[in-house]
């Protein structure tokens, strides 16, 4: 077999000559003279058309395949009109590479909708579709572009450790595990490090990080297991110098997605507006005004999913800052500002889809906080260990990558953007 040119993707170039083919079955029509195959691989789809008296040998073969086998077929590349992509496979070979078992656990080209769980239950099936599949390039891109816009602008790509002795972000719970016998958690994001990373003269640092959170609350929006791209920059004046890197990023990422997911954008029926620049910036003072007139909300409280919604209507912006937190509401390495925090939220359409902050990088300030807040010092000494010997003022933003997804794609459910989604119920596959 012609291994060598194993897509669906031909060409006009390729009519009349020989090629080979190789993927899933996606249907077979057995008309009796005459049978069809539509054959599905990473690119796209094509015709397999088989005449019985031809070549009775493969016909047989065709008859007996169940649907989502995966075969490889080699023969004339035959212009045709009336096929969709203009071609069709004569074959002269067939080798049948997995013969997948009956029924199928869901199906894949059916019009009837599967229901989520199911879809998830059966991921790498449900992964076959084309739909999900554009999700996945579309975050590909997502994450390419993101790199590439942090590498041009000096930040270097880094992996810190997923495993710890201490926890970041108050408020949000941990997964314990035994390590060696040893208490250790799962990291909730990679803030501690990447603030490490900002007394070592590595002064700019990304991470495509995974967080690990033992929350409860099982929502569309949430994961127990997420992706960011979380950043962390020195020698700021200002949150301002971090807003202003995060609004260049995305714009930047959604402007190669524009260019390079066309084909997936409309199998996925949406429109992306590219943003002006800078993205809107309230503070949260205005937030609380905007809330307090339409439901019970205190200056001071946190911004819930009905209250970030209400706020979104208002703000009427694709995407949006909320700026200059009471405090209170942020964690302990947010640099404080009278009763504020300099910190910010990204919103996209009503949905929190970052957050940061400027740091304190002062150690006794930064002490002084943890105390403030009852926090056990000691646990975190390794960390503090590292504002002891020069640490420069920094500040960064964690940007939820399914979040991030969720909203620009208009998917509806967060798990959509994940490949195996963790969450309360679900540990498996
Ligand atoms: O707002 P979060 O908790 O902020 C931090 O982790 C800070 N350390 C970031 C920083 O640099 N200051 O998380 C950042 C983003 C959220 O805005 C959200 O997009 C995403 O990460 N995120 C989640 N996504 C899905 N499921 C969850 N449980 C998430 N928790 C956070
Ligand atoms: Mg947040």
């Amino acid at each position: 077999m012609l291994r060598s040119h194993y897509s669906t993707d031909v060409g006009e170039e390729e009519f009349g000559k020989k090629i080979a083919i190789a993927g899933w079955v996606e249907d077979i029509r057995n008309l009796g003279g005459i049978a069809f195959i539509l054959l599905r691989d990473r690119k796209g789809k094509a015709q397999i058309t088989c005449i019985k008296k031809e070549i009775p040998e493969i016909f047989e073969k065709i008859t007996s395949l169940s649907r989502e086998s995966v075969i490889s077929a080699e023969g004339l590349c035959q212009k045709n009109e009336k096929v969709r992509n203009g071609w069709e496979l004569l074959p002269e070979k067939m080798e049948i590479l997995s013969q997948a078992e009956t029924p199928l656990p869901m199906g894949i080209a059916d019009k009837v909708n599967v229901d989520f769980d199911t879809r998830l239950d059966n991921r790498f099936i449900d992964l076959r579709r084309e739909k999900v599949q554009a999700i996945f390039k579309i975050r590909h891109t997502f994450i390419e572009g993101a790199s590439e816009f942090l590498s041009s602008n000096g930040f270097l790509q880094v992996h810190t450790p997923k495993i710890t002795v201490s926890s970041p972000e108050g408020g949000t719970e941990v997964f314990k595990i035994n390590y060696f016998g040893r208490d250790a958690y799962l990291v909730q994001s990679p803030q501690l490090y990447k603030q490490i990373m900002m007394a070592t003269g590595m002064d700019r640092v990304y991470e495509i990080a995974w967080y690990f959170r033992a929350e409860e609350h099982d929502t569309s929006r949430h994961l127990n297991e997420s992706t960011a791209i979380d950043l962390e920059m020195a020698f700021i004046d200002s949150e301002e110098d971090v807003m202003k890197i995060g609004e260049k990023l995305v714009k930047s990422v959604l402007e190669k997605i524009v260019e390079e997911n066309e084909k997936e954008m409309k199998i996925l029926d949406v429109n992306l507006d590219i943003p002006q620049l800078p993205f809107t910036r309230v503070t949260y003072d205005e937030v609380a005004e905007m809330l307090e007139k339409k439901v019970d909300f205190k200056w001071g409280d946190d911004l819930g999913t009905d209250e970030e919604k209400i706020v979104g209507n208002e703000v009427n912006e694709q995407f949006y800052f909320i700026t200059r937190f009471p405090l209170k509401t942020k964690p302990f390495y947010a640099m404080p500002d009278g009763d504020y925090a300099r910190a910010f939220d990204l919103a996209c359409k009503g949905t929190e889809i970052s957050s940061g902050a400027q740091r304190i990088h002062d150690y006794n300030m930064l002490v002084g906080r943890m105390k403030e807040l009852g926090m056990n010092v000691e646990n975190f000494d390794e960390y503090l260990k590292a504002f002891r010997y020069g640490m420069p003022p920094h500040g960064g933003f964690g940007l939820g990558i399914e979040r991030f997804l969720m909203e620009v794609l208009e998917l509806g459910n967060i798990r959509e953007c994940i490949l195996f989604p963790r969450d309360k119920k679900r540990i498996s596959p």
